[in-house]
Parts: C-alpha cells; sequence; structure tokens
C-alpha cells in the first residue's frame, strides 16, 4: 500500500488529491462538512511538503441519458460544488484556496498551469463530465496531463472506477508518476480492514436498512466471518414473511423470500420479535407496539423494532467483541421511531471492549444526530464504499489501481 508519507520530492509539484466532498446539500447550505473535515490532514500534510494542490470531488448525481440539455444544467446547478467552496476556504483559513468553475479545457488548464507551491484550487464537480463516470480514457488523459502526481483520499468514492478515482492514477502510474492513498484511506482501511477480515469473535453485525436485495453481497459475505447477524429495519419484513409471518402492509421483496430463508438456516440471523408500527408511513394516526412480530395487521407498517427486540439485541451486542453496523433500525429521522436505533447505538457504545465500526451512510447520520458518533471505535465516512469492502474482501478499485 502506497500512503503520503513515501511521497518524496513533491515540494512546487501539482498534485491532484480525489477527495470525497459528496456532501449533504439543503439548497445552497452544506448541512454536513465531515467529509470536508475527514480530508483535511491529508490536504495539511501535502501542503507542508510545498505541493500545489488540485482537489477534485463528484457532488450528487448527474443523470445523463435521454433528457435535454435543460435538464442537465438544472442538475449542474443543484450539484455545484461552488457551495462547498467557501466550507473549504474556512477550514483551511490562512491557505489561499481557489475554485475554478470548469471541469476540462482552456480554463481548467490555466487554474491548474497558475497554482502556486502551497496554494489548493477547487475543480466544479467532476461528475460535470459525462465521461467521468464512464472511467472516459480521454478525460482522464487530460485531467492526468495536468498534474505530477495523485493522491487517492476519496474512500467514499474508492468502489468507483470512474475516471477521477481510477483511470487518472492508472496513467499517472504508468507514467512513472508518485500515486499514494491519503491519510483517510489509510485509517479506512485500517479499521474497516478489522471488519473485512473478522478473526476476533464474537463477531457480530447488525444490519437495516430497506430493501434485502441492496445487502444480499454482504449477507453472504458477513455469515462468512460473523457468529450472528442482528437484522432490523424494513428489510426484517423480507425474512419473518419468509418464514410464515403476516405482514401484508409492510414492504416486502417477494423475489427475496427464498434467499431469507436459506440465510435463516445458517442459525446465525437474528430477527426483530416485537415492532412499533403505525398506519401509513407518512401522515399517520395511530402507533402501536406489535408484540408479536409474526402478524402485523392490514394497513399498520412497521416503523421500528420493539423494546423486546432492542433488549435482545442489546444482550448480544454486550457479548460481541467485533461490531460492524449498517443500517438504521428504523425510521430514525421521526421521533416516534428512533428508540430502536438509538438503543443500538447504546449498546454498542456501553461495550467497552469492543472494536465498533459504523458503516457510513445512515447509521453514521443516526450516530451523530444521538450524540453517539465519536463513542464509536470508528465511523466509515462511506457507506457503499465500506460494504463493498467487507463484499471484495478488502478490494476497491480505488485501492487497487494504487498498488
Ligand atoms: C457516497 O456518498 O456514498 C459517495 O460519495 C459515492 O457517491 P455515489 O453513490 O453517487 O457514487
Amino acid at each position: 500500500m502506497h500512503t503520503i508519507d513515501e511521497l518524496k520530492g513533491i515540494n512546487g509539484k501539482k498534485i491532484l488529491v480525489r477527495v470525497d466532498f459528496n456532501v449533504p446539500l439543503k439548497g445552497e447550505e452544506v448541512r454536513d462538512d465531515n467529509r470536508v473535515v475527514a480530508a483535511l490532514p491529508t490536504i495539511r500534510k501535502l501542503l507542508s511538503e510545498g505541493a500545489a494542490l488540485v482537489l477534485m470531488s463528484h457532488l450528487g448525481k448527474i443523470k445523463w441519458g435521454k433528457v435535454d440539455d435543460a435538464e442537465i444544467e438544472k442538475q449542474k446547478a443543484k450539484n455545484n460544488m461552488a457551495f462547498v467552496y467557501p466550507v473549504l476556504a474556512k477550514h483551511l483559513e490562512g491557505v489561499t484556496v481557489k475554485f475554478v468553475n470548469a471541469t476540462h479545457g482552456e480554463e481548467l488548464k490555466n487554474a491548474i498551469a497558475e497554482l502556486k507551491a502551497g496554494e489548493v484550487l477547487l475543480v466544479q464537480n467532476t461528475r460535470y463530465e459525462k465521461g467521468e463516470s464512464k472511467n472516459s480514457k480521454e478525460l482522464s488523459a487530460e485531467w492526468a496531463s495536468y498534474v505530477d502526481g495523485f493522491v487517492m483520499d476519496a474512500f467514499g468514492s474508492a468502489h468507483r472506477a470512474h475516471a477521477s478515482t481510477y483511470g487518472v492514477p492508472e496513467i499517472l502510474k504508468a507514467e512513472g508518476k508518485p500515486v499514494a492513498l491519503g491519510y483517510l484511506m489509510e485509517k479506512e482501511v485500517k479499521n474497516l480492514g478489522a471488519c473485512v477480515k473478522g478473526d476476533v469473535h464474537p463477531y457480530i453485525a447488525i444490519l437495516g436498512g430497506f430493501k434485502v436485495s441492496d445487502k444480499i453481497k454482504v449477507i453472504d459475505s458477513l455469515l462468512g466471518k460473523c457468529d450472528k447477524i442482528l437484522i432490523g429495519g424494513a428489510m426484517a419484513y423480507t425474512f419473518i414473511k419468509a418464514l410464515g409471518g403476516s405482514v401484508p402492509s409492510c414492504p416486502v421483496e417477494d423475489d427475496q423470500l427464498e434467499y431469507a430463508r436459506k440465510c435463516y438456516e445458517s442459525g446465525k440471523i437474528v430477527l426483530p420479535v416485537d415492532n412499533i408500527a403505525a398506519n401509513g408511513f407518512d401522515n399517520y394516526t395511530k402507533i402501536v407496539t406489535i408484540s408479536d412480530n409474526k402478524v402485523i395487521p392490514e394497513g399498520y407498517e412497521g416503523l421500528d423494532i420493539g423494546p423486546k427486540t432492542a433488549e435482545i439485541f442489546a444482550n448480544e451486542i454486550a457479548k460481541a467483541k467485533l461490531i460492524f453496523w449498517n443500517g438504521p433500525m428504523g425510521v430514525f429521522e421521526d421521533d416516534n421511531f428512533q428508540a430502536g436505533t438509538k438503543a443500538v447505538c447504546k449498546a454498542i457504545t456501553e461495550n467497552k471492549e469492543a472494536f465498533s465500526v459504523i458503516g457510513g451512510g445512515d447509521s453514521a447520520a443516526a450516530a451523530k444526530q444521538f450524540g453517539y458518533a465519536d463513542k464509536f471505535s470508528h465511523v466509515s465516512t462511506g457507506g457503499g464504499a465500506s460494504l463493498e469492502m467487507i463484499e471484495n474482501d478488502g478490494h476497491l478499485p480505488g485501492i487497487d489501481v494504487i498498488g
């Protein structure tokens, strides 16, 4: 693994740093600057070595395809990296931080050419380029031609083989130019690596979220490593139906029933025994505790695990030495359905013997909201990336390309 501590002679060199500034926005305002803060140690280290930094990241999704130019412009306006620029500049007070509203051509080339040692240039959203997600050779070659080296610090995007995460370092490496992983990547690889290896037992995984189908690969992988998998969130209803339960108004993936049954046969799956349900997801008027999970009456949707389940899960969590958590237990954004997710946060952080990892995304947001985030051993900045890292035994395109 090549890391930035091995980079020598970068004084005065232009280094492209792929960061993950795909931050949540409310209009033009950055709602959570966690990902910007997470990139600062790498940025500061490279600046202290006298490099000139070109920062690239995507922001949101630009859906190309059969849409007209006006629609693309609308999506671009919504996902403008200029919104992130003041946040970065504030964190790097005292450093010259510039923004270039271009992703190719003369304007980008000139902005990089003018950049001096010790300065930072934030580039417009990489997904303004259609070729970014396609890992276009031309685009990668253009970006690579403007710099002398590359540092990958975008863990949240390391599962994407795109031009800015894969194409550019592949070219630079082939040209014998320096490429390395940044400090955030190092930290993520080390901490998630413990969950990939899974050689500490009892190893408990807690999975939630909406769909079983999104988690098949990770469940398969975790069944081979973990002692128990606790399942909450909407995906639990597919398991409950698969085992003969009646949950007519809950979200169920009928095409996953057989898979759920097969997983359950492993003896490692722990399912909710009770639930908090409401007569509808939005605009509900009644909330009930369903004490027998096997029957959730017509018209009621389970929106959180119940108190008995929270206790059972907490008892399992208390025995663990290694914990991986991905996916909330219920609709934690709503005060009425957050008790289950809060109970899981509490149980994990009370177990001081265990190494505990949150695999990014909604569970990381929940832990932050409830004030538990700094009590976990590691909170990953990547949701999809941390799941794929476990699924692929530690391999991600954005890591492997650095070598
Ligand atoms: C994330 O937020 O998970 C990463 O930034 C990746 O974003 P993407 O799913 O749009 O590629």
